[in-house]
């Protein structure tokens, strides 16, 4: 079993296949970053780690305890052949859950692959309901091929459908009825997500801030939001329902009533480092280990050094700044 210096028991495992995105989105990948592109260049094709290394770590993490497993990027589905990498990630002894965090570009394309390699549930990440203001914030004029995406899980039965808000004051703080409403009409369960500073998100998004509280209250200013009590495995969300509505709304809040004390995972990036936290810096390079040949037991040590180094909780608040001093690269890591 994986027990950090807190007692907190590692159960999950957050994997990203690339570093690679086919959306702009302003406060995780924007076009540039002041005057400057050149911060974007991809991960070197070698240096990506190949499925095989990923299913041995997650062999590996299985054995040590972990039972769930999301996939991420920048955006999995640009990578080929995600939907048997699900597969056979659902076929390593242990490994009860496996999902994925998409963008939903490419999710008509690849939903009946996922679901037919046993893939029950997704979160898909939708800042706008308004088709000139997707464009506007992800740099990309893709929302009726992400809109179709959702459909075509919804009716593929693929249960829950969850989708990512990230809430940003004067850009989409007036669609949170429009987003509310859309639980009352489908079976989706949507989450406003505080904004958190990472490497190359700018000040303007972290001025842009919008607590959950104010989201809360302005939604409870039209409908009354009953809690639901929070299961075990919920992650980070707090969920409500509207009465009689078939989705719910949730609310991830790592600023304003942060989760860490119940965090119960790891991440491997898609260069091949583990990182113990969202929002720290410290990485340990899995990658060099396995491609220097070692042996399982290694890699056990090198992934209990990792779980050692899980931070109480992050910093955010205490100066870590978005230029920089706060958390790594998204993109890379994979939220
Ligand atoms: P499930 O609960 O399994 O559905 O997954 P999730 O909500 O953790 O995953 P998702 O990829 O949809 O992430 C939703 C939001 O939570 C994103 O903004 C993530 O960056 C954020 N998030 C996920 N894990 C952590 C974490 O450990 N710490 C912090 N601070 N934020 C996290
Ligand atoms: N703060 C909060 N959420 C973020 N995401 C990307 N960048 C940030 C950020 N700085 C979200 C995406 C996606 C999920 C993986 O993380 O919208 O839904
Ligand atoms: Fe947007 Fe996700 Fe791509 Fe970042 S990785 S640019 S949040 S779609």
């Amino acid at each position: 079993m994986l027990t950090d210096s807190f007692q907190r028991t590692i159960k999950y495992l957050r994997v990203s296949i690339t570093d690679r995105c086919n959306l702009r989105c302003s406060y995780c990948r924007p076009e540039k970053c002041g005057n400057t592109s050149s911060n974007f260049e991809h991960i070197q094709h070698n240096e990506i780690m190949t499925y095989e290394e990923l299913l041995r770590l997650a062999s590996i993490f299985a054995r040590l305890g972990v039972e769930k497993i999301r996939v991420t990027g920048g955006e999995p589905l640009v990578r080929k052949n995600v939907p048997e990498f699900v597969g056979d990630l659902l076929s390593i002894k242990g490994i009860s859950d496996v999902s994925l965090t998409t963008n939903g570009v490419l999710l008509q394309d690849y939903a009946e692959a996922l679901k037919a390699k046993g893939l029950k549930r997704i979160n898909i990440s939708l800042d706008s309901l308004v088709p000139d203001k997707f464009s506007k914030i992800t740099g990309r004029n893709e929302f009726s091929r992400v809109w179709k995406g959702i459909q075509k899980v919804i009716e593929l039965g693929l249960d829950p459908v969850k989708i990512n808000v990230v809430a940003m004051r004067g850009i989409n703080d007036d669609e949170f009825f429009d987003f509310a409403t859309l639980t009352l009409e489908l079976p989706v369960h949507v989450r406003f997500i505080e904004f958190m500073p990472m490497a190359f998100t700018t000040g303007d998004s972290a001025r842009n801030r919008i607590l959950s509280s104010e989201i809360i209250e302005k939604i409870e200013s039209q409908w009354v939001l009953e809690p639901i009590p929070k299961a075990p495995s919920s992650g980070p969300a707090e969920c409500f329902k509207i009465k009689n509505a078939p989705g719910t709304i949730g609310f991830i809040s790592p600023i304003s009533r942060h989760f860490c004390g119940e965090c119960n995972r790891m991440r491997i990036t898609a260069a091949g480092s583990l990182k113990p936290c969202l929002l720290s810096h410290d990485e340990i390079d899995i990658k060099a280990a396995l491609r220097s040949g070692a042996d399982d037991d290694y890699l056990e040590n090198l992934i209990y050094s990792a779980v050692a180094i899980k931070w109480k909780r992050h910093e955010i608040e205490n100066g870590m700044s978005p230029d920089g001093g706060g958390g790594g690269i998204m993109f890379r890591i994979g939220g």
